[in-house]
């Protein structure tokens, strides 16, 4: 009588097996089906936290001039900063709120994605997962995070830099005006050079009395700007190509200009 019970178990078993290969093979196709959806999902990066990827891992970028769910960056501005575009929705990955996810449509009718009503872009000199370049640029592009935030190095890990960072954000603003009046022709709008050379990633701008001294006196072919640009002028535009194209020097201030003068 044991026997036949056992014998039983054993076909209950196999029937089990078979059910749960079925539901293997149909998992197994849900995860291609979404493989040809775009994915949101989130990374971590060693000292900013997590942050907003695509399924691929590569950056996602917000851009603190759009407003809620209005994309702004067209044109030019999108080709360095191309947006995240998807047919219908985007699907949650790792880490992601999927009620935050969102798409907004663009001029030409396409929809981007958004998340916490902000617009999604990547930035062009992103090659691979991990690359962060597009953060802090022009102090109005920010890694996104999972609260659907602009991912700024937090504030309250260090009271004593708020009043830096108020400086920085001011001097980033005036400073970028400069730039693109002067500097952007030789240097180019991504600081990736030209006649002049690549500010990009370039660690001579560590030093701050370095940039605010080649700024005030020139090079071979730079020309000097001490006698056009006011010392607060030179400051900004020096905060600028020290903080921008994903270089993260600090301020240069009015001091340092006066010192090298
Ligand atoms: C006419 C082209 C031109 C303009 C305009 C120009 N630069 Fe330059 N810049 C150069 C060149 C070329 C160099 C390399 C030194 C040299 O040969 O003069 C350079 C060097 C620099 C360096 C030093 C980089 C290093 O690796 O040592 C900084 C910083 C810099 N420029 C910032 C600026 C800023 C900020 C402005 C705008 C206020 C500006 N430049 C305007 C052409 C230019």
């Amino acid at each position: 009588m044991d026997n036949r019970w056992q014998v039983e178990d054993w076909e209950a078993m196999k029937a089990k097996a078979k059910l749960s290969l079925a539901l293997a093979l149909f998992l197994g196709s849900l995860v291609l089906m979404q493989e040809v959806q775009v994915g949101v999902q989130t990374s971590e990066h060693p000292t900013l936290g997590a942050y907003l990827t695509d399924g691929q891992g590569r950056s996602l970028y917000l851009y603190t001039r759009d407003s809620k769910n209005t994309p702004t960056c067209y044109d030019q501005c999108a080709q360095t900063w191309p947006p995240l575009l998807v047919k219908e929705k985007a699907v949650a990955g790792k880490g992601v709120a999927p009620n935050l996810l969102g798409v907004a449509k663009r001029r030409d009718g396409s929809l981007q994605v958004t998340y916490n009503g902000w617009p999604l872009y990547y930035f062009v000199r992103d090659q691979k997962p991990g690359d962060v370049l597009g953060q802090g640029v022009g102090g109005v592009w920010f890694l996104v995070s999972p609260k659907g935030e602009a991912l700024k190095p937090s504030t309250d890990q260090q009271p004593a830099g708020a009043q830096t960072d108020a400086l920085l954000a001011q001097l980033l603003n005036e400073g970028q005006a400069v730039y693109s009046r002067i500097c952007v022709a030789c240097h180019g709008p991504e600081g990736q050079g030209g006649t002049g050379v690549r500010l990009a990633g370039n660690t001579n701008l560590r030093n701050a009395r370095y940039v605010a001294g080649v700024i005030v006196g020139g090079g071979q072919i730079m020309p000097s700007f001490g006698s056009t640009l006011s010392d607060r002028e030179i400051a900004a535009v020096a905060t600028y190509v020290r903080n921008s194209f994903g270089n993260q020097f600090g301020v240069v201030t009015e001091e340092d200009v006066k010192a090298v003068r």
